[in-house]
């Protein structure tokens, strides 16, 4: 009987220094309401979600995702929007830069080549800031910001003690500039 094969729940995104993880963070705690924070330390930009993977893949994907040349990418979060249907609020910008539609396009293309599975759903940038905000009267006013985005991480998923926990697997820098 031959075994399973190993899996990990991943998924490539932007991740947000410290500086920005912090100011995500205090915005969310504040907003939160009835909902759910997301910790300060899991917040990210989904580029390409994978989800469950053979963990035996991970040097392949380490090494499509080096090859994807993309420009530092400068996002501004102009904006804070309530999602009925997921019950998120999520901050991004009005206008998506096309350096960071370069670069999904980019990632996406390859794993499509390599016959990688991932969610085709149609990509609409946003950082998850607060889950189950249903009940919010309205989204409180955003402070805009400016994510100036040098790299995007391969990312794990996994639950630590009821916890969803994610951990960077590997970042991948820009190699213009
Ligand atoms: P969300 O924040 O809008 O829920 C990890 O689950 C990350 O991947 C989250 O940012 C989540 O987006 C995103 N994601 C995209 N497609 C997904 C899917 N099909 N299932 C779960 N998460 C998905």
């Amino acid at each position: 009987m031959s075994e399973a094969a190993a899996t990990l729940r991943l998924f490539f995104a932007l991740w947000p220094e410290s500086d920005l993880q912090a100011k995500l963070a205090a915005w969310a705690k504040q907003a939160a309401g009835r909902g759910r924070a997301m910790r300060r330390e899991n917040l990210h930009l989904t580029l390409a979600f994978l989800g469950d993977t053979e963990a035996a893949l991970v040097p392949d994907l380490i090494a499509l995702a080096t090859g994807v040349r993309f420009s530092p990418i400068r996002l501004p979060l102009d904006r804070a929007v309530y999602w009925k249907h997921n019950r998120i609020i999520w901050c991004g910008a009005g206008e998506e830069p096309q350096a960071l539609a370069a670069l999904v396009e980019g990632l996406r293309a390859r794993l499509t080549t390599a016959g990688i599975r991932y969610d085709r759903k149609p990509f609409v940038s946003h950082v998850t800031l607060v889950r189950d905000a249903a009940g919010l009267p309205e989204v409180p006013a955003w402070i805009p910001l400016v994510w100036e985005a040098g790299d995007f991480a391969l990312v794990s998923s996994t639950r630590v003690e009821g916890r969803v926990t994610y951990q960077v697997l590997q970042r991948f820098p820009t190699q213009a500039g």
